[in-house]
């Protein structure tokens, strides 16, 4: 099982490159002068990079080093250099070292439910006194089963072509939307190369998530809903705590 593997990576970044628009804007509102910020499970760089533009002061971590390579070069065909580590959200702790920490664009869902309480304690004593924590979750919505897969994506990579598909089925009792996704790298109709991945997405409620930040010792807790997050009439919803 390749997780955000070579095939993956490679159909995100083609799709989603640099974060723009409101959901950029939100994200940069929070920064001021002299901060040093994290992006945790920060992937390809889509956010990091946008921000490193900015001169802000921000480093990130994820477990994929194909997305982590990406991000790099990314980085560096733009003259930067980011500071990026491979590294677990399960494991990582910098005490008292940050004054924001942003996980953008759901990927705080794909984190199993049972580590959660573990990795927000970890990112509460990252945060130097003052400092705040934001978190875009996915939010309980209506979700189709869809049993059988189904081809969602399709780039040309040179003379090859990847297919990306998907099926899923949505768990009531632990809301948990089990994604799986299948790459195929195709060259003259011969799969030269397969990717598996799971890809676990938990659906949080709006009350759920602001009690998941209390509970792990936050204080001001709110959530803004951003309208048109991911463009017109595309919302998302982004917790905030601070300590
Ligand atoms: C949907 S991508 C989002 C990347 C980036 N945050 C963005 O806004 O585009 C989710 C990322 O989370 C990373 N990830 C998932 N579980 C992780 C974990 N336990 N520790 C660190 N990174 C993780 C994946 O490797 C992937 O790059």
């Amino acid at each position: 099982m390749d997780y955000y593997g070579e095939l993956c990576t490679k159909v995100y970044e083609s799709g989603k490159s640099i974060a723009e628009g409101e959901e950029l804007a939100f994200y940069l509102s929070h920064v001021t002068e002299g901060m040093k910020v994290l992006e945790p499970m920060c992937g390809n760089g889509r956010m990091l990079i946008p921000f490193m533009q900015r001169g802000i002061n921000i480093e990130g971590f994820d477990i994929s080093d194909e997305m982590l390579k990406v991000c790099v070069v990314k980085g560096n065909e733009r003259g930067m250099e980011p500071r990026v580590f491979h590294q677990d959200m399960r494991h990582f702790n910098r005490q008292d070292n940050y004054d924001l920490i942003m996980i953008p664009f759901g990927s705080f869902s794909l984190l199993p439910e049972e580590i959660v309480p573990l990795c927000l304690r970890n990112l509460k004593e990252s945060l130097r006194q003052g400092g705040k924590l934001l978190i875009t979750a996915i939010i309980q919505q209506a979700a189709d089963d869809c049993p059988e897969w189904k081809e969602t994506n399709r780039l040309q990579d040179g003379k090859n072509t990847i297919i990306e598909y998907k099926r899923m089925t949505y768990d009531k009792d632990s809301r948990v939307l089990n994604s799986k996704l299948k790459y195929h790298l195709i060259h003259e109709g011969e799969v030269l190369k397969e990717e598996l991945m799971d890809f676990p997405m938990r659906m949080y409620g709006v009350e759920e998530c602001k009690d998941l930040l209390h509970k792990s010792g936050f204080v001001n807790v709110t959530v803004h809903e951003v309208l048109d997050g991911y463009g017109k009439g595309n919302p998302f919803h982004v917790f905030e705590g601070t300590i």
